[in-house]
């Protein structure tokens, strides 16, 4: 077994930190057979964390069937689920272990284990002793390992983690899939999330900053403790500084920034709190907390202001995954995500349903997201048999507190979410369980609003529900947002789930009208974007809503990217085993509906045209085309000819943010659509057009350098394409991928919620002519290069640079 390398001698007074991420072993009991296997790891394999044992497959629709009534989804029986949890064999029990050297020279010291998530009923051992546990699989913890700890020599950490059937709505991922560190301090030290930073007048212009530190270990002989924080601004440079003596377990400090600089989106600056110990004028601890300067208010009549600017929220409702890459953490992964996010105009993000990655706030924090930071999906009464209701009475308590001291310095986090969809909200009673957390709230950051998302609106206001957070927020309500306002006008309220609208990238089913969807062969729904389920609607009808009430804060879309797991509107029938529902495909490709809230969110010029033009068999027949635009009128034209020229019309819902030729007859050749200004003159304009044979592949990577110490993925779009460089839309050509040179690939996916093939398969067939390869580099420096092939098309490759 080799051990990490923490050897070297500790900087004197600081902490050390080691990411424990290379040499874990892995136990898989469902495929090894046996619970506790036997101490001797040779049959075990070898893996990085952060790692999600399932995520490779195989797909089946066994894995985690579940045969259940879903009250949300209007279900009156129980029915059979298929793929609600991504049909991926997540359930089970498995083991993690790690050997660790722990030096003679860190006797004296503390040290403890840090998760930052562990999927899930996270049980901890060292050298065989039980250390401590935390089941709830989104939950960052710590546990002391010190008195169990063997120093100068070999020592064995192990991690049992039990994924129950029954226990999710969506994908939750398996296994050590978030960071796990090592981290050794002096006896008196600053606790895991010990600081807590508050900038109390910035409303008013004045930089004050308050900071509360907590210490561990502290005994009586310590006397003489010195506390001093240091504040730096982006360019670190130190500007402002105390010191104070220890108060005791918390001390209270205060400074003042000069002409604080404000955090938002479009200016997301940050400070560092720099806080160190010394006792008797040796340091003992140095602890970094990163912060901003920003205020918030929800009014009840003209919505959100974000530093006294009024802004609607833009945003996007987010599960953890990262499509074929799974639960498996990896920041260029999130930060792509986010970066695609932010493209389409989106400022805002709701963590449905649980407490997100520390990395994804970090990244909220500096790329510039407001973040809803949501605790739970469930509460004492259950929506899954196996859920939280099962850890409720024991650590809803603990599991709150935790989440809010891990995030309450994010200045990108603005409002915890106590809960979605509660199932307490209608029921009588329920309320005492929304007030005490929204107590803990209080008491653990009175600076943030309290909020929960409801779908039962009535029953939420009825039993005081909605009267007990801060900030009310409706899913799916964008009818009742007037009448709920008129009856409760002192309400601030946004709307925390919109739309629900499914669509798979590049279908088109005709007629394209408003739709609730139910059943289709095949298993996909249309990218003109009016098919919803029964509670759901469409992107438009929210826009309306929005656009009708300034009282409305915002909205957060149902969802941002796809996600593994809860295929609606086909949940019974397999293959069906990710979401209909995100913005962007689960492979990262943007659908149509991106450029729609495109125009709507950002003062970008956008004009996307849609269906694509491939339709044989159907010449002469009536295609509805759409288009996706920032500009106000537009004319189409069909190989030349003019197809008429239409305006946006707020008289009729599907004519305010869209253009609409409901029936272009369909002829070979170019679609072309020309944005117009008020004077007819043509300002912009967008061709689609008829593809040939599959000829060829292209490939196009989102970056041509990679960080080997980052663990940087590279994403790179494979492209099936006519002879003159045509998109086919058609294409479900079988691609083989291989990467020559220092490199590997990581995963592989094409957007398809029906597809089978394993995310690490190097084969990987086109979905309407595209999917996505993800690369890694292996070594420190080099070069990677993306080979794909496949029969009877000219292969490609590109070649990305690897820098340490
Ligand atoms: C909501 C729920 C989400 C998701 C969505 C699908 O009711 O909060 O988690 O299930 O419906 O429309």
């Amino acid at each position: 077994m080799s051990g990490i390398n923490v050897s070297a001698q500790p900087t004197e007074g600081t902490r050390i930190i080691q990411l424990l991420d290379t040499n874990w072993k892995f136990f898989n009991a469902e495929v090894q057979g046996g619970e506790q296997p036997v101490l001797n790891t040779e049959s075990w394999q070898t893996v990085e964390v952060p790692h999600d044992w399932a995520i490779s497959g195989p797909f089946d629709e066994n894995n985690d069937l579940q045969v259940v009534q879903v009250n949300e989804d209007g279900e009156k029986v129980a029915k059979r689920r298929s793929g609600r949890t991504g049909g991926l064999p997540h359930i089970g029990i498995g083991w993690y272990r790690k050997a660790l050297e722990i030096p003679v020279s860190w006797k004296g010291k503390k040290i403890f284990a840090e998760f930052d998530g562990a999927m899930s009923h996270a049980r901890v051992y060292l050298n065989g002793q039980f250390v401590g546990e935390w089941p709830y699989g989104y939950a960052s913890f710590s546990f002391e390992l010190t008195d169990k700890i063997v120093f100068g020599g070999k020592n064995l950490l192990a991690v049992r983690l039990e994924n129950k059937p029954n226990s999710s709505r969506w994908y939750p991922g398996a296994g050590l899939y978030r960071n796990v560190r090592l981290v050794a301090t002096n006896p008196v030290h600053v606790k895991q999330w010990g600081t807590y930073i508050t900038t109390p007048e910035i409303e008013k212009g004045n930089g004050v900053v308050a900071i509360e530190i907590s210490l561990e270990g502290l005994n009586e002989g310590n006397k003489n403790i010195k506390l001093t924080t240091n504040i730096y601004n982006i360019k670190n440079q130190l500007i402002a500084s105390v010191t104070n003596a220890a108060e005791g377990v918390k001390t209270k400090q205060k400074l003042v920034v000069d002409q604080p600089h404000l955090w938002s989106v479009t200016d997301p600056y940050l400070y560092r709190a720099e806080s160190v110990i010394e006792i008797d004028g040796k340091k003992a601890d140095q602890y970094e907390t990163v912060f901003g300067f920003r205020y918030f208010k929800f009014t009840n009549n003209d919505g959100f202001f974000l530093n006294g600017k009024n802004m609607k929220l833009n945003g996007v409702c987010m599960h953890h995954d990262l499509g074929a890459l799974g639960a498996a953490i990896n920041i260029s992964a999130i930060k792509r995500q986010l970066t695609l996010l932010q493209e389409m105009g989106c400022n805002a993000i709701r963590t449905s349903h649980n407490p997100p990655a520390p990395e994804f706030l970090q990244l909220c924090n500096e790329m510039g997201f407001l973040v809803i930071d949501e605790a739970f999906d469930e509460w004492k009464n259950a929506k899954c048999a196996n859920g939280y209701n099962t850890l409720w009475d024991k650590w809803a308590e603990k599991d709150m507190v935790a989440f809010i001291h891990r995030d309450r310095n994010h200045p990108s986090v603005i409002m915890w979410s106590v809960g979605n969809e509660i199932r307490e909200q209608s029921i009588k009673g329920g309320e005492v369980y929304c007030k005490f957390l929204v107590d803990i709230c209080k008491r653990e950051d009175p600076t943030r609003s309290t909020t929960a998302g409801f779908n039962q609106w009535e029953g939420a206001i009825k039993n005081g529900f909605a009267d007990i957070v801060d900030v009310p927020a409706w899913n799916y309500k964008p009818q009742y947002y007037r009448y709920i306002h008129e009856k409760f006008p002192q309400w601030t309220m946004y709307a925390s789930e919109t739309a629900s609208t499914v669509s798979s990238r590049g279908e088109y089913f005709f007629p394209a009208v408003p739709k609730v969807i139910k059943e289709r062969v095949p298993y996909q729904c249309s990218s003109y974007d009016l098919e919803y389920p029964g509670w759901a609607s469409t992107p438009d009808k929210e826009f309306a809503a929005q656009d009708s009430f300034p009282f409305m804060g915002g909205e957060f879309v149902w969802t941002g990217f796809d996600y593994l797991g809860e295929p609606t509107p086909f949940n019974d029938v397999w293959p069906s085993r990710s979401s209909y529902f995100g913005i962007i495909d689960l492979a990262g490709i943007p659908k149509d509906r991106f450029y729609l809230y495109q125009s709507k969110w950002t003062t970008k010029e956008v004009l996307h045209l849609l269906p694509h033009w491939n339709w044989e068999g159907m010449e002469g027949k009536p295609i509805p085309v759409h288009c996706y635009t920032s500009f106000q009128k537009a004319e189409l034209f069909v190989n030349g000819k003019s197809m008429g020229i239409r305006t946006k019309d707020p008289s009729k819902l599907y004519t305010t943010y869209r253009l609409v030729w409901d029936e272009v007859p369909y002829e070979p050749g170019e679609l072309k659509v020309v944005a117009l200004d008020t004077d007819n003159k043509p300002i912009k304009e967008t061709i689609v057009r008829t593809a040939g044979n599959p000829s060829r592949i292209i490939l196009k990577t989102d970056r041509e350098v990679v960080s080997y110490a980052e663990k940087e993925l590279a994403f790179v779009t494979v492209i099936v394409v006519d002879d003159k460089g045509i998109v086919c839309p058609g294409a479900n050509n079988k691609i083989s991928l291989s990467v020559k040179g220092d490199g590997k690939l990581k995963a592989a996916d094409n957007g398809d919620a029906t597809c089978l093939e394993s995310f690490v398969d190097p084969v990987r067939s086109a979905f309407h002519g595209k999917c996505m390869a993800i690369i890694q580099s292996t070594a420190v420096k080099g070069e990677m290069k993306l080979v794909a092939k496949s029969p009877g098309l000219v292969n490609a490759e590109i070649s990305i640079q690897i820098k340490k």
